[in-house]
């Protein structure tokens, strides 16, 4: 099985906005990191539109849209959103993504950092996954690697969830044991969501020193990276490059 690399360009699109004008472009850069092998762009449209803007995303999902060429699953347009804030809902009305992942995360957060607290919020959550999965989008929710929230997913009718790997990374970037603790912590998670007939997805702060590592725990459909990609490709490898190796390090 391979793990599908999702570029995310909100990075692109931030420094895009601290300028007037179209520069970089984002849909340029999907079509870079597309033609670089990547499997699929991700964009996460926040309110306050300080990344990705609402008119990014239309001409991103007719970018990949060309670059499937008619085949389901071939390239994957991923949005990310919390579907209880903003414009998210009618956003993925317009653009009927591939795969919706769902992230509770608040505007004034820099990024998104932690899961859903299903215990609280699968009441609310259940209708929304619903409402997307009749517009033909899969549904993930993002989840920290803790069992007893994850089981609670199925009861949504998500399809996937996406892990949330930002203690991951830490752990491995402080190293052994924590790092060994840690990695069995998420392996432990996948599994749980596996058997449960989850897809598990997995995103946040990965990079080419740990990527390998976390798709070694197995059957992880889909890592979607932004942050650490654009930085790569800005400061050593260019777009392309940096998109080559990142497939590189999941052994593609
Ligand atoms: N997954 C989700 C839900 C996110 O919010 C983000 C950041 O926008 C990512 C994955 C990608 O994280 P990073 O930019 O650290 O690669």
């Amino acid at each position: 099985m391979t793990t599908r690399l999702s570029v995310n360009v909100n990075k692109v699109a931030l420094l895009r906005n601290s300028r007037e004008g179209e520069v970089p472009s984002p849909l340029e850069a999907a079509r870079i990191a597309l033609d670089a092998g990547a499997h699929g762009i991700t964009v996460h449209p926040r309110p306050d539109e300080r990344h990705v803007r609402r008119s990014d995303v239309l001409p991103l999902a007719e970018l990949v849209r060309e670059a499937a060429g008619g085949v389901a699953g071939e390239v994957e347009y991923n949005i990310e959103g919390n579907p209880f804030l903003g414009d998210y809902l009618a956003i993925a009305g317009e653009a009927k993504p591939d795969q919706c992942t769902l992230v509770p995360d608040d505007p004034a957060q820099k990024t998104s950092d932690h899961g859903w607290d299903l215990k609280r919020d699968a009441g609310r959550v259940k209708p929304v996954v619903e409402h997307l999965k009749a517009l033909g989008c899969r549904v993930s929710l993002f989840m920290d690697p803790v069992i007893e929230q994850i089981e609670l997913a199925p009861a949504t009718g998500a399809d996937r969830i996406e892990l949330y790997t930002e203690g991951y990374a830490r752990a491995i970037a402080a190293g052994s044991p924590e790092a060994d603790r840690v990695h069995e912590q998420y392996a432990a998670a996948a599994r749980r969501a596996q058997e449960l007939g989850l897809g598990v997805n997995g995103g946040h702060d990965l990079n080419l020193e740990n990527l390998g590592r976390f798709v070694s725990i197995g059957g992880i459909l889909e890592v979607s990276i932004g942050h650490a990609l654009t930085a790569d490709a800005l400061l050593h490898h260019g777009l392309a490059e940096a998109v080559r190796r990142y497939l590189a390090a999941m052994g593609q």
